[in-house]
């Protein structure tokens, strides 16, 4: 039986990640004093198609001389089927990003085809199989989001999910992707849904679109606080100015870290006492329950040393 311990081994964390347009010089220069705890430098929809060659250069020499002060170094590259995507992998891999975001996903052969050119390109360049990460934009296709749970399987890289409208709304041809009183049509909410909940059971990131409102500081709260509280882990941004609001609701209160270690310490005296389902403050409590809590420990340790 094992003990109700935080585990040492934790994963990154990502609470928000921040796009940078991939021929912008200034603004490269600029992001890694915004406190993302990832950069996603682009070359899709930031960078006009007259520039995409320019910008992997830029971005390949950003990835080897820049200071990312710790942020986790991030490359979107094209779709697969506009035909730049493997140019795309093969130039900016020699500035050795952490991984890459993957855009417009239809199916799991689209990750594994990416998977396949990335072990490829690991091997050329001296770097261990399977090291470079992906994060998925797994919502913006139609097909993928019928394909989804199988796309979060396919690659063992695969370390987070990202959700989005705007681009499946052009997909389906919808009139807009919100509601009036902001709420998500059916079909958006439903996305949004099965990003969560094909990451949850998969162990990796669910990611919140960003709020492309970048002067609406309560919209954006509000946003991001609904997605915390459903399980997202972390949220897109576009603008630095969203990063501290991001990062501060991405992490658990004081109130939660106290209860979850309170949950914690009871669980280790039943876990003693033979028993791994127990009653706590009048309630059940059994795995699930003591797994949320060390998350939710583990969670806040890795925020407090990001900021120490
Ligand atoms: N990364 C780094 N720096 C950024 C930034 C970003 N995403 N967005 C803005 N900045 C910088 C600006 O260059 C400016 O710097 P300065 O004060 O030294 O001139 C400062 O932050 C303030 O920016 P602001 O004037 O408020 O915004 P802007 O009009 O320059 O830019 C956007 C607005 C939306 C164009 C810009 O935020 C942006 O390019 N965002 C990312 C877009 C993107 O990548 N989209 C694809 C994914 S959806
Ligand atoms: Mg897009």
């Amino acid at each position: 039986m094992t003990t109700p311990e935080v585990s040492s081994a934790t994963p990154r964390l990502r609470r928000s990640l921040l796009w940078v347009p991939g021929d912008d010089e200034h603004k490269l220069a600029k992001a890694p004093t915004a406190g993302a705890d990832s950069l996603i430098l682009d070359l899709e929809d930031a960078v006009v198609p007259t520039h995409k060659a320019r910008a992997r250069e830029v971005i390949r020499d950003t990835l080897r001389s820049m200071d990312f002060r710790g942020a986790e170094k991030l490359v979107r590259i094209n779709p697969l089927e506009t035909g730049l995507a493997l140019d795309d992998l093969t130039v900016t891999m020699a500035g050795a990003p952490d991984g890459y975001m993957i855009p417009k996903v239809r199916s799991e052969d689209d990750v594994r085809f990416i998977d396949r050119a990335l072990s490829n390109l690991e091997a050329i360049s001296g770097r261990p199989e399977g090291s470079v990460g992906l994060i998925l934009l797994a919502t913006e296709t139609p097909e993928a989001i019928l394909n989804i749970r199988r796309i979060a399987q396919a690659s063992l890289r695969t370390a987070g999910l990202m959700w989005a409208s705007e681009d499946l709304s052009n997909a389906l041809g919808a009139r807009r992707s919100r509601n009036e009183d902001g709420s998500l049509p059916d079909v958006f909410s439903f996305a949004r849904s099965a990003c969560l909940l094909s990451a949850a059971a998969n162990g990796i990131d669910p990611l919140d679109m960003p709020y492309l409102d970048f002067h609406d500081d309560a919209g954006l709260e509000r946003e991001a606080r609904e997605a915390a509280d459903v399980g997202f882990t972390g949220k897109g941004a576009i603008h630095p100015a969203q990063i501290a609001i991001i990062n501060k609701v991405f992490v658990p209160s004081d109130e939660e870290v106290e209860k979850a270690n309170a949950l914690l310490e009871a669980a280790r005296e039943a876990f003693a006492r033979g028993q791994a389902a127990f009653v706590y403050e009048g309630a059940m409590v059994d795995a699930p329950h003591i797994n949320r809590a060390r998350k939710i420990v583990t969670r806040a340790s890795r925020a407090r040393e990001k900021s120490s």
